[in-house]
């Protein structure tokens, strides 16, 4: 019976002690495995042993559950082994690494007082070192630890009771392939594969690392000749420890295969659970394709926003100085204008003139306008000629075209002036495209008294003397009901009564310009009866001062007039459009005017009290003497230009200069 017994028990011992001996296992990752989880380590839902997912400095334990035989019971020695698993780590930073994790074969599963970081989790200050210890692990260092010896960080080491590894090698596997040593970065976040082998008998640890896209290298990274028997115990528990710095890693474990006696079985590496994203942390689609779409739509409109406000400043920019801040109620705003003009639309287009073109406006207040766009390069005489159209803008007379006020830009002004429905009157007086006239002789007799009003109040009845100096039909603007209004003070210069007239350089209209101009400069009231002059005659001739396409004695109209007066045929210069519709003795008048106010010599005309005097009929009409063509008296100078000396000269510079 006890032998029995005696029987029963050594197959027993011997039975457990074989199951101990052939422990084997193979984990193509960990999903329902039960292994001893403590600390950080936690096994994911798709099976992935997680040693680490955090900054905080905390260890992690995850051991086979049940205790392995390591020692032939009979020898005393430590059996051969083997294992493999395939690990990844990761860190927010991609040259430093955290501690690792170390394989770890230790007489138990848990490890009070070890410490975090460095320590790997499996020792602390007091029992670091201690051959009581009995403690071999492999660890996968990314941290350099110059307390340990380590060498650089990134290397694999063989630790015995100690984490002074008593062999180490910087990662590197040695490529078969290739037949040389290729450098692994083990926070590259890639799955790699560790074989861990002994050999019982040839007291031989082997260390092998390579990635798992690489078969398993014929050379082992590490290999060490060690008798493990003197530092090992019997049972002792197999796994992993590990722990974190404040660094931010991740660590993780595959799969995982272990043997005792005999080579582990191989992992199969399809079958392990996949990697979560490596590396930064896996964003949703808004953040790496969403924001930065909207971030650069943002950036674009904001972008536009702002040309827009810059392009529209610029667009609406004036110049505005202080000097010209008394003239505040005259200053249009240029934004004002814009808009009133349709942004300064062709369509709005009235004309252009010598200096610029004239649009119609509306402004806020419902009120036409025509604003004439002036351009002007430098800033000189700027300030003198806004001083003018201030000035000019007090003139108030109804014969006189309003000028409302002015707004000025870099180069330009923009003058602001009542709107004429009707336009230039030379528009009516030389339409080609009738027999009949347009406007009757009474309708032009009333604008000629109209007109010599207005240079009446501007040469004499104003507080400053004005002078217009371009008078000329088609500055004169017709109203509603067809009254002249003197307009385009543009080239206006005034000058203090009592004063010497400002010399200038020659500015007007040829055809209008009185002789003394071009020789003196001088400025004076005398000019604007010539041309005034002049006008009369085209009000009662119907052509233009100077029309190059009639027979040689005719081209010149002041000539053509006189050469007519003095053969008594006068009214032979008549507009023939009027189909002889006037008053004789009016018609007479002001042929005679015209011609005693075109004469050369600026002493000679009256002033334009006496015109006013002679178109209201208060005075009887003026004796003319026989007079002289201005062109056949040289001594005197052509009444045009300085040395022209014929007409067709005079011709030939209007066909081919112009204005
Ligand atoms: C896991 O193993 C431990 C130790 O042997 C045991 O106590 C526990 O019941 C096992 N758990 C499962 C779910 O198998
Ligand atoms: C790691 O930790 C973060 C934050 O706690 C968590 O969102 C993530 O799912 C974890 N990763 C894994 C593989 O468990
Ligand atoms: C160090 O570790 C040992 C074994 O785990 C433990 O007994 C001891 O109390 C620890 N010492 C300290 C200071 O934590
Ligand atoms: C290995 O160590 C053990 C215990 O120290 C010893 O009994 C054995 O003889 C050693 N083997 C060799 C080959 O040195």
């Amino acid at each position: 019976m006890f032998f029995k017994y005696l029987l029963f028990f050594l197959l027993l011992s011997r039975f457990s002690a074989s199951q101990q001996e052939d422990v084997g296992f193979t984990y193509n990752g960990f999903k329902g495995v039960n292994m001893s989880l403590d600390g950080l380590a936690q096994i994911t839902d798709n099976g992935i042993l997680l040693m680490a997912n955090t900054t905080k400095r905390e260890v992690a334990h995850a051991f086979y559950p049940h205790l392995v035989s390591f020692i032939n019971s009979s020898s005393g020695n430590v059996l051969s082994f083997s294992t493999t698993f395939v690990f990844a780590m990761s860190s927010e930073l991609p040259t430093l690494g955290g501690p690792g994790i170390v394989f770890v074969i230790s007489p138990s599963r848990r490890f009070p007082g070890a410490l975090p970081s460095s320590y790997l989790g499996l020792f602390n200050t007091t029992n670091i070192g201690n051959s009581s210890n009995h403690v071999v692990g492999v660890e996968l260092d990314t941290l350099q630890n110059t307390e340990f010896n380590d060498i650089p960080d990134n290397h694999v080491g063989i630790d015995i009771n100690d984490l002074k590894s008593v062999k180490a090698a910087r990662a590197s596997y040695f490529s078969d392939q290739e037949n040389r040593r290729v450098n692994l970065n083990l926070i590259s976040g890639h799955p790699m594969q560790l074989w861990v082998e002994y050999s019982g008998s040839k007291k031989q640890l082997n260390v092998t690392l390579a990635p798992t896209n690489v078969p398993k290298p014929t050379i082992p990274l590490l290999s060490l000749k060690i008798n493990l028997s003197r530092f090992m115990v019997d049972p002792m528990f197999v796994g992993f420890s590990s722990s974190t710095s404040s660094l931010a890693v991740s660590y993780f474990v595959l799969g995982w295969s272990f043997k005792i006696k005999g080579k582990a079985k191989e992992l199969s590496l399809s079958q392990l659970p996949k990697l979560p994203r490596m590396g930064p942390k896996p964003k949703p689609k808004i953040f790496t394709i969403g924001f930065p779409v909207i971030g650069a739509s943002l950036v674009l409109i904001l972008i536009f926003i702002i040309q827009f406000i810059v392009g529209r400043k610029k667009k609406f920019a004036e110049v505005l100085e202080d000097w010209e801040l008394e003239y505040g109620p005259q200053r249009f705003r240029y934004k004002d204008l814009y808009i009133a003009t349709k942004g300064f639309n062709d369509k709005e287009l009235l004309g252009i003139g010598g200096f610029g073109k004239v649009y119609k406006g509306i402004l806020p207040t419902s009120k036409e306008v025509a604003v004439k766009r002036v351009s002007h390069d430098s800033r000189q005489g700027v300030r003198e000629f806004i001083a003018e159209i201030a000035s000019i803008g007090k003139l108030r007379h109804r014969n006189i075209v309003t000028l409302l006020g002015y707004c000025r830009r870099k180069e330009e002004l923009l003058l602001v002036y009542d709107f004429m429905p009707n336009g230039s009157l030379d528009k009516f007086l030389f339409d080609q495209s009738t027999t009949k006239a347009k406007l009757s002789w009474k309708q032009r007799f009333q604008i000629i008294k109209g007109v010599a009003s207005a240079l009446l109040y501007l040469h004499e009845e104003w507080e400053q003397v004005v002078v217009h100096r371009d008078v000329k039909s088609s500055n004169v603007m017709l109203d509603k009901e067809l009254n002249g209004k003197l307009g385009d003070f543009g080239l206006a210069r005034l000058y203090d009564r009592g004063e010497d007239p400002k010399s200038t350089h020659v500015v007007g209209t040829f055809g209008y310009l009185a002789p003394e101009l071009s020789r003196t400069g001088k400025v004076s009231p005398t000019m604007d009866v010539f041309a005034f002059g002049v006008f009369l005659l085209e009000m009662a001739c119907g052509r233009r001062p100077i029309e190059p396409r009639a027979s040689e004695e005719c081209i010149v109209l002041v000539d053509w007039v006189i050469s007519s007066w003095n053969s008594g045929t006068i009214l032979d210069t008549v507009d023939p459009k009027l189909e002889m519709n006037y008053e004789v003795e009016e018609m007479e008048l002001v042929l005679k005017l015209g011609l005693l106010c075109s004469q050369s010599i600026p002493t000679a005309r009256p002033c334009m009290r006496q015109v006013v005097r002679y178109l209201e009929g208060e005075v009887p009409q003026p004796k003319l003497p026989s007079l002289r063509r201005s062109v056949s008296a040289p001594s005197e100078g052509p009444y045009l230009l300085g040395n022209s000396s014929s007409p067709s000269s005079i011709a030939n510079s209007v066909l081919s200069g112009g204005r």
